[in-house]
């Protein structure tokens, strides 16, 4: 039987994806009336179809379509839990998984929705359900959580057949255990935010350790704050 997803293939081969340098989001090429945008990566764009709305269609770049196959897998190896999409499938060039409801965790802080503690913990959880499958909960940041319902869906999974820790959920909860409580509820502007986001990609062996890096940051926001009342 055929599965209902493939109605959207003709309208996804319409779109192509490009990669960016320097690890931008990617572009997307052409357009289609019955596909939707709904998120863009560093490796892929994801598209939800109008005619079959429950599938996100996550369509890599042409120089990454080989991550199709290792997203997959992982999938495969995750099986089925609360914390992930479901993959149901994939094509050529593209993932066909769950469409995830909710906003990211970027988009909160950008607009100020409060992230309960409840996600902080499913994360963690998440985090070692993988372990426990053998694999590696790499690549753990902002925009790859979604606020769901008051709980965590974690949406890319390509990175966790790669070895070692990038630290970035650790840096990430720290964060929100020392200022979180100071400035939830309150949006943080898209310049500041793009800034610290860059600056902390940016950070070498030879920068500020991360403690430092956070206080600088927040004794920033706070400025901005105190000259905004
Ligand atoms: N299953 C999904 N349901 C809804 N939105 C999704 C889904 N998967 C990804 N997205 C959206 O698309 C964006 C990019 O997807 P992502 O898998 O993180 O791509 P990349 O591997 O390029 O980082 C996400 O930040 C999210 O906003
Ligand atoms: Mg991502």
């Amino acid at each position: 039987m055929r599965e209902e997803w493939i109605f959207a293939d003709k309208h996804l081969s319409k779109i192509s994806v490009s990669s960016n340098p320097n690890n931008e989001p990617v572009s997307v090429h052409g357009t289609s009336d019955h596909l939707r945008c709904i998120g863009i990566g560093t490796d892929a764009a994801v598209f939800q179809s109008i005619d079959v709305p429950d599938y996100a269609f996550k369509m890599y770049a042409n120089d990454r379509v080989q991550k199709v196959q290792i997203e997959t897998e992982v999938y495969e190896k995750l099986g089925d839990s609360p914390y992930f999409s479901t993959c149901f499938g994939y094509k050529d060039n593209y993932l066909v998984l769950s469409f995830e409801e909710g906003i990211n965790l970027y988009d909160c802080l950008l607009q100020g929705i409060p992230i309960p503690n409840e996600v902080i913990e499913d994360v963690d959880q998440a985090r070692e359900y993988v372990r426990q499958k053998g694999l590696n909960p790499r690549d753990i940041h902002l925009k790859n959580i979604l606020l769901q319902n008051g709980r965590a869906k974690i949406i890319d999974v390509s990175e966790y057949v790669k070895p070692g820790n990038d630290m970035r959920w650790e840096h990430l909860k720290k964060a929100y255990d020392l200022y979180y409580p100071f400035i939830k509820g309150k949006p943080v502007p898209h310049l500041i935010i793009e800034t610290i986001r860059k600056t902390y990609n940016h950070r070498s062996i030879h920068s500020a350790p991360f403690d430092e890096f956070m206080d600088q940051t927040y004794s920033f926001l706070s400025k901005f704050w105190k000259k905004e009342d």
